[in-house]
């Protein structure tokens, strides 16, 4: 039997939250620091002239756009730009993420409640259970929710027709992403790690709005040693405010940045203790590597997944790291950041990589 309604579930779980409360979870001031229009928003040029031109041409249409996927490393603004998508399309978010959704009735109880053109935020979308990602299927393409009621030869299916509305999904691991979830997405964006120059911008805005002044070359040396990610620049400004505060300035200069980045460990080149662990682990009990990321993980009491998402990504970028078929190599420059004499270098080695 087939049901047409579009008639609410119960409220949705307390496992949802809104987008102000999450606002409130996060950490401190960091909500004031986020853009909250497009114009406003700095870098991802490319994402930022499509996503104006397909959010023009729904409002032209009066449709919502249609499912967006927002890959890319954390920190670099994916919820930000969700955020402005509501804003900017004047909607509703609802706010929440793959790993807290553990039942059918929690997704149920979430999209029947959605007012037609309201957006939808999962994310850690490469977390969902198998049941829920199954159930989105319909739903985001037919705006249908199919229902198993009872169990056995006397179970129903009834489907729940819904109001049109924006998925939008973010995720660190585009490689987990079933191809058939993936395709249902009408909008896929990467984030890219940010530029020098609109790291710059980004502190110069922050420092802006948190009412601090900042010299050029100060923030010159916060963005260098920001792992090109806005959310790392706006916590390195927040504590480098923290220690002017202590020795009663209003201002940073660069000398009180290089000693608050010394005070946080983070040397030169924007490494912090746990970047230089990793290497040195791999070195001392490793011999340089080939190690495997679970040996990695066990060696360094960090989780596998906080390895290859947080602190991979910038040592590999930086060139202190190296990934072969056979796992991380400590390069030659890495060696050298550490003071460390390189190993001469096996050429046999390196000509089967
Ligand atoms: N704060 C965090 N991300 C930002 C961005 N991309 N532009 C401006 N401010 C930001």
């Amino acid at each position: 039997m087939a049901i047409h309604s579009t008639k609410k579930l119960a409220k949705p779980p307390s496992r949802t939250i809104s987008s102000e409360s999450l606002d409130q979870t996060l950490e401190n001031n960091d909500t004031t620091l986020r853009p909250k229009s497009l114009e406003d928003y700095i870098g991802q040029q490319e994402i930022k002239k499509n996503l104006a031109v397909f959010m023009q041409a729904s409002k032209n249409r009066s449709e919502p756009l249609e499912h967006v996927l927002l890959h890319g490393s954390p920190g670099l603004g994916k919820t930000t730009l969700a955020n402005i998508i509501a804003n900017e399309m004047k909607t509703n978010i609802r706010i929440t993420s793959g790993p807290i959704m553990e039942r059918q009735g929690d997704i149920a109880a979430l999209i029947t409640n959605l007012e037609p053109g309201d957006i939808l935020f999962i994310d850690e979308i490469h977390r969902l259970k198998p049941i829920i990602e199954e159930t989105l299927y319909s739903v985001m393409e037919d705006f249908a929710l199919d229902i198993i009621l009872g169990k056995g030869p006397s179970a129903k299916s009834i489907r729940l027709n819904l109001p049109k509305f924006t998925l939008i999904g973010a995720t660190t691991k585009l490689s987990l992403i079933s191809s058939p979830l993936r395709d249902r997405f009408g909008h896929t964006f990467r984030l890219d790690f940010y530029q020098q120059n609109e790291m710059e911008k980004i502190i110069e805005r922050s420092a802006k709005l948190l009412e601090i002044s900042i010299e050029k070359e100060a923030v010159k040396k916060l963005a260098y040693s920001s792992r090109q990610t806005p959310r790392i620049a706006n916590r390195l400004l927040r504590r480098m405010r923290d220690f002017a505060s202590v020795e009663g300035l209003n201002h940073l200069n660069l000398s009180l940045i290089e000693k608050g980045l010394t005070h946080l460990g983070i040397d030169e080149q924007g490494l912090d203790g746990t970047d230089r662990t990793i290497l040195r682990l791999i070195i001392e009990n490793f011999r340089g590597g080939p190690v495997g990321l679970s040996t990695l993980s066990a060696a360094t009491h960090e989780e596998g997944q906080t390895l290859e998402d947080i602190y991979e990504p910038f040592l590999l970028q930086k060139g202190f790291l190296e990934r072969t078929p056979r796992g991380r190599m400590v390069t030659q420059k890495g060696y050298h950041h550490l003071g460390l004499i390189p190993p001469p270098q096996d050429k046999t080695q390196s000509l089967l990589f």
